[in-house]
Formats: C-alpha cells, structure tokens, sequence
C-alpha cells in the first residue's frame, strides 16, 4: 500500500518551497542591487566569486553568464582550436559537447561506467591520440567522477582536465570539491542546480592566475583595460543581481546537499535487492545526488504509472550525445553502456525540501508499479 494520495502531487523540483524561507534575504538583496544599480559586476560579483573560489578551495574564481558559456571560456583560453580532440564522456547533457564543438575541435565520445554512468580512466585512456588537448570531466548527477586516476591519466598523456561540474556543487573525492581538481572547473547556476541562481548565471574556478585572468577578459569584450581589447571576446558577464542571490543561497548549500543525501538513502535502501537499478557510489567520494537516477526495465511504462498518481519524473538523458542529431557527425563507435542507459534511465523527484515520507512513498510506488 503506497500513502501517496491520488490528489497529491509529488515535484520533481521545488524552488519556491526552498525559496520560502530565505525569501526576505533574497528581496532585501534584489533592493539591494535596485538602490546601487550594480547590474552587471560590481560589488556583489566580487563578493561571489570570493566566496566561491574559498568554497571550492581554488585560488580563483570568475563568474559568467551560464555555465555552457564557462566551459567554452575554459576551452578558449587554453587555446583549443580546429583541428584538436576533446575527450568527452557520452551520457551527459549536450552543452559539454557543445562547448568543444563551438571552439571548432572534435568531441572525441566515449562511454561511462555501467554502476556510476562516469567517464573512467580506462575509458578516457582508450580515446586518446596525437591530437588530444583535454578531457571533459563531467561529474554527472552530483558524483566527482574517479579524480586520482583520471587526473594521472591525464598527466601521463600531457593532456588538460577540464570540469564539468555543473551538477556537482559541494561534491568531493578525497575529500577534494568537485572543480578543484584540474586545469579548471566550470559550473553552472541554472536555477535547478544544486546552487542556483534565479536566471542564468556560471562561473569557472582555477588556480591559474594567468588563466583566470584570461577568462575575465575574454568573458569581456578581450578587455585588457576599459578601452582597450587585446582578444576577440564575448560578452558573459555575471549579473549583479544573481551574484547576490548566489551569495544568500551558498550559505545553505551544505544543508541542502545534506538533505539531498538523506532523500537518495531514502531511495537506495527500499531499491535494494528490487529490480531498480540505482547509481553506485564511489568509495572515496561524497555526492550531492543533483539528480536521483535509476534505471528500471520499462521506463516508459513507470514514468506513465508514476504521473497518473501524481509523481513528477525526468529522463536524464533519452539519448546520449554522439546519438543527437546535431552530432551525428561525431558519432564514430557504438557506446553500449551510454545507450543502453539513455533507454532505461529516469530521474525521481529530489530536491532540498523533498520529505523523507514522501521519498519513501515514491519508492514504494515504483516498486508497486514495476
Ligand atoms: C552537465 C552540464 N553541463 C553544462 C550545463 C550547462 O549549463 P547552463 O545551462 O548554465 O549553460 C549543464 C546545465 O544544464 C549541465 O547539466
């Protein structure tokens, strides 16, 4: 017997219960910004990056418009162009991939782990060739991908780590946060993240003062002073306004995460020894479970069972990278373990303000319904 009612609604997400209760905080920020009319940088931007680069651990942080604009920054700073390979893991969203392809390299695609769905380092070693400049590192659902191997790996190859961590924020490995472990990390601020802002918004962190600096500039136009431009840059720049709404959120990131952590307990316990299969979890790492996938022998018939009685789901991804059609032109080897995963995976409600009952109940459900 499940005790979620037929009139209840389950939500995948909900930012309007977790907004609630900083919602004083948040307006007296926007009121804030509304009397300096600080919009774009300014005094809030500088705040935020402070605090994210020392929540990060990194030396550096530089907040931009998204986080697909970060990982593109990332790239072009380090000068990858046309001609060069970009190792990237197939199973995650298509802004990774886009990122590389908008700098004109090639996405070299490869497949994930079957437990954690994570670029390996045996994955990444098999993919590498003379024109390898970098590796994608997509911390995918809120779990830091295997960084000891993965970084020695890259190493030997003499090839950049790039992090994707725009679902990871506040994860670790070795006790290390998710985008302190390469060249950079990017991370993105969509309002759904696990540290989100209420528009767009991104930010890289490195420990390269040159790069950084790079990044700043190019997110601006190539200043290299007010007037003057010494590159082709962009514009993406962080806004002040979410700079202060990510600076009021960041303090309850940790308590979120915590939650979160108690909700995929919720989920793992009642799935054990079920036909449920859910995602493993690294030994040496602690996830922030972004997302809480599992991957079930008839997805399209629990998404349909589960919304009849109210449970919002997602499918995180129908189909991995190198199968979109705006990529076919990449698609160079079967990948099973990505595409078998886009077939069966979908993501169950999870988010800071989800009730323990509630997951619970959700779960019972799936179980009912399999
Ligand atoms: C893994 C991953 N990379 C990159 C992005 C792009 O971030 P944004 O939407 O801020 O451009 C996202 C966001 O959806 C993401 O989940």
């Amino acid at each position: 017997m499940t005790i979620i009612s037929p009139t209840e609604t389950v939500a995948f997400l909900d930012l309007a219960a977790m907004h609630a209760p900083i919602r004083d905080q948040l307006t007296q920020a926007w009121n804030n910004a509304l009397t300096s009319s600080a919009f774009v940088g300014g005094e809030a931007v500088d705040a935020f990056e402070k605090q994210w680069a020392d929540y990060c651990g990194t030396a550096h942080c530089v907040g931009v418009a998204n986080g697909t604009d970060s990982l593109e920054l990332i790239l072009t700073a380090l000068d990858i162009r046309p001609g060069d390979e970009v190792i990237v893991p197939a199973n995650t969203f298509v802004a990774t991939a886009e990122a590389v392809v908008r700098v004109g390299a090639t996405p070299v695609f490869v497949d994930v782990d079957p437990d954690t769905l994570l670029i390996t380092p045996e994955y990444l070693w098999s993919a590498i060739s003379a024109r390898t400049k970098a590796v994608m590192v997509v911390h995918l659902y809120g779990q830091v991908a295997e960084m000891d191997r993965i970084v020695a790996a890259a190493e030997a190859a003499n090839i950049h780590v790039i992090e994707d961590a725009a679902q990871a924020h506040g994860a670790t490995f070795n006790g290390t946060k998710a985008g302190a472990f390469g060249v950079a990390g990017s991370f993105s601020f969509y309002p759904g993240k696990n540290l989100g802002a209420l528009g767009d918004a991104g930010a890289v962190v490195t420990d390269d003062p040159v790069l950084a600096e790079q990044i700043r500039s190019l997110a601006n136009h190539g200043r290299g002073s007010h007037l003057l431009h010494t590159a082709v840059g962009r514009n993406s720049r962080l806004d002040g306004l979410q700079a202060a709404m990510l600076g009021i959120k960041l303090r309850h990131l940790d308590e979120w995460n915590r939650h979160r952590r108690a909700v995929h307990r919720v989920y793992r316990d009642a799935f054990v020894g079920s036909r449920v299969k859910t995602l493993a979890t690294l030994e040496a790492g602690e996830p922030v479970h972004h997302l809480e996938v599992i991957r079930v022998p008839d997805r399209d018939r629990l998404i349909a069972g589960l919304s009849e009685r109210g449970v919002e789901t997602g499918i995180h991804y129908a189909h991995p990278c190198h199968k979109q059609p705006g990529f076919s032109r990449f698609d160079r080897d079967r990948l099973p373990v990505a595409e078998t995963a886009a077939d069966h995976q979908l993501s169950l409600p999870m988010h800071p303000t989800l009730e323990l009952q509630r997951a619970e109940a959700v779960a019972q459900l799936v179980l009912e319904l399999l």
